[in-house]
C-alpha cells in the first residue's frame, strides 16, 4: 500500500457507527502506587526488584495520572477521542483484594468517569489488566480456585459503584499474556513458572471471565459487555509438514485457549494436547460455568508469529522465530510490522458465528521518536496506524463483523518487563517533567477523527 493512497483514509469511511478511541491500563499510567490507601499490587512487588524491568524501573509515578486524569482526558478531548478505555486497580478499591473498601481508590475512579462524562467522553471499563492485589498472589492468585469468588467481590463492587454510569465494560485484558508471561514463563509479574501454575491459573481465568460477564449482566442495565484477547497471525517459519502443524498447535495456545470455552467448544486440545492436562482443575459443571454470550468481543493485534518445530523446548515443541532473525521491518518491541495480520484476525474471529460483534481494543506500536524543535516526530508510528487501520478498512468493507477500533495507547507509559522504553503514545511524555506534548501521530489522529460523518 502506497503512503499516497493511505494518506486519504478517512474515519467517515468505516461508517458513521464505527466506536473510536484509545486504551490504557491502571499500573501502566496512574502512578499513586500507596496513595489514599491503595494496597500493593503483584505488579508494584514485582518492581521493587530492579532486577526483573529494563533499566530498574518502576511505574510508581509513571504518568501520573493518577493526579493529572483532568489535563489527560481535556487532552482527549481536544484530539477529538471520544471514547476511553481504561482499567480500575484492583488493589486500589481493595487493598487486600476482598473485604474493606477504599473509598478514596473508588472516588478516584468516580471522579474519572464524571469527568470523562462532562467531557462527553465514553467511559469503557477493563475489569482486570493484570495487577492482581498482592495479598491474592499471596494466597497463590490465579492458581488459587477461590480466585473465582475474590474476583467476583471486586467485579460486583465495581459493577454496583460505577454501573449506573458506565455501560461499556471488559471483564479480562488478554488472558493469554499474564497467564503465559506471568505463570509460565515467569517474565511478569508474580514472576511463577511451569506448567503446574500455568494450567490451573489458565482454567481459573476462563472460569472468571464467564463469571465477570454474568455479574455484569445482572447488576447493569443496558450494558455492553466484552472481554479482550491478545492475537497474532501465525504462520509456519518453514513450509514443511512439521512447521504447519507447529503453527496450528501454537494457533491453538495463542489464539484459541481462552475464547473457545467461552463461546461453548470447549478447549482446544486437539490442536494442543498438551492442554489435556487441564482435566485435573476442571470440576463437573465448569465447562458449562465457562460459557458466556459476551455482547461483543476485544481483540488485540501488533504482529504476527513464524513458528518452528523444535524438539528441545519442553511439553509445546515449538520454537517462535524473533523477528530480527528474520530480516522484516520490526518496532522496538521487536514485533514484526505486518499490518495483513490485523485483518486475518478479524477474519478468523469473525468466522466464530457464536461472536456478535468485534472490536479491536488494542492496536499501536513503538518506534524511536525524534524530538525536533520541541514537535515529537513519529513517522513510523503514523504509518503503522495507517497501514493497519488500511487493513481494518478492508475487513469492514468486506462486510466482517468489525465495528470498533481504539489506539494502545494514548501516552507512553510503563510497557511492563520493558519498562519506559518503548515508547507506544499519540502523546509524548517527558518523564522528568511529566510534560505532554502531542505527535506527530497524534495529530494526524486529531484530524482524521474530525472527520467521523
Ligand atoms: C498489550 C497489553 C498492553 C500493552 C501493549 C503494548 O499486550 O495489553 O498493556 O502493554 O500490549
Amino acid at each position: 500500500m502506497k503512503k499516497q493512497e493511505e494518506s486519504f483514509l478517512k474515519a467517515s469511511d468505516f461508517g458513521e457507527n464505527f466506536t473510536w478511541g484509545v486504551s490504557t491500563a491502571a499500573y501502566q499510567i496512574e502512578g499513586g502506587h500507596d496513595s489514599d490507601g491503595k494496597g500493593q499490587s503483584i505488579w508494584d512487588k514485582y518492581t521493587e526488584n530492579p532486577k526483573m524491568i529494563q533499566n530498574g524501573d518502576n511505574a510508581n509515578i509513571s504518568c501520573d495520572f493518577y493526579n493529572k486524569y483532568k489535563e489527560d482526558i481535556l487532552l482527549m478531548k481536544s484530539m477529538n477521542i471520544d471514547n476511553y478505555r481504561f482499567s480500575i486497580s484492583w488493589a486500589r478499591v481493595l487493598p487486600n483484594g476482598v473485604g474493606t473498601v477504599n473509598d478514596k481508590g473508588l472516588q478516584f475512579y468516580n471522579d474519572v468517569i464524571n469527568f470523562c462524562l462532562a467531557q462527553e467522553i465514553t467511559p469503557w471499563i477493563t475489569l482486570y489488566h493484570w495487577d492482581l492485589p498482592h495479598a491474592l498472589e499471596q494466597k497463590g492468585g490465579w492458581t488459587n480456585r477461590t480466585i473465582v469468588r475474590w474476583f467476583s467481590e471486586f467485579t460486583t463492587l465495581c459493577a454496583k459503584t460505577f454501573g449506573d454510569r458506565v455501560k461499556h465494560w471488559m471483564v479480562l485484558n488478554e488472558p493469554m499474556v499474564f497467564t503465559g508471561a506471568g505463570y509460565f514463563l515467569g517474565v511478569h509479574a508474580p514472576g511463577k513458572k511451569g506448567l503446574k501454575n500455568f494450567l490451573p491459573a489458565t482454567h481459573h481465568a476462563v472460569l472468571c471471565q464467564a463469571e465477570g460477564g454474568r455479574i455484569l449482566r445482572k447488576l447493569i442495565p443496558n450494558a455492553q459487555i466484552g472481554t479482550t484477547f491478545s492475537c497474532s497471525q501465525i504462520d509456519p517459519y518453514r513450509e514443511n509438514k512439521r512447521d504447519k502443524k507447529t503453527a496450528i498447535k501454537v494457533d491453538a495456545l495463542l489464539n484459541r485457549l481462552f475464547i473457545e470455552p467461552t463461546l461453548g467448544l470447549g478447549y482446544p486440545t486437539n490442536d494442543a494436547p498438551i492442554l489435556k492436562r487441564l482435566r485435573p482443575f476442571i470440576q463437573p459443571t465448569d465447562m458449562v460455568d465457562c460459557k458466556f454470550d459476551f455482547d461483543f468481543i476485544g481483540i488485540q493485534n501488533y504482529t504476527r508469529e513464524k513458528v518452528k518445530y523444535n524438539l528441545l523446548v519442553p511439553h509445546i515443541r515449538a520454537k517462535i522465530i524473533k523477528a530480527s532473525k528474520r530480516n522484516v521491518k520490526t518496532t522496538l518491541m521487536d514485533w514484526e510490522v505486518y499490518p495483513p495480520s490485523i485483518y486475518k484476525m478479524i477474519k478468523k474471529y469473525s468466522d466464530y458465528p457464536q461472536i456478535k460483534k468485534i472490536i479491536i481494543t488494542e492496536n499501536g506500536a513503538t518506534f524511536k521518536d525524534k524530538v525536533e524543535n520541541g514537535g515529537i516526530v513519529d513517522t513510523d508510528r503514523l504509518n503503522f496506524l495507517q497501514h493497519y487501520l488500511n487493513q481494518v478498512l478492508k475487513a469492514k468493507n468486506e462486510g466482517l463483523n468489525i465495528h470498533g477500533y481504539f489506539v494502545w495507547t494514548f501516552t507512553d507509559n510503563f510497557e511492563w518487563a520493558e519498562g519506559y522504553f518503548p515508547r507506544f503514545g499519540l502523546v509524548h511524555i517527558d518523564f522528568n517533567t511529566l510534560k505532554r506534548t502531542i505527535k506527530e501521530s497524534g495529530k494526524w489522529l486529531t484530524n482524521f477523527l474530525s472527520n467521523k460523518n
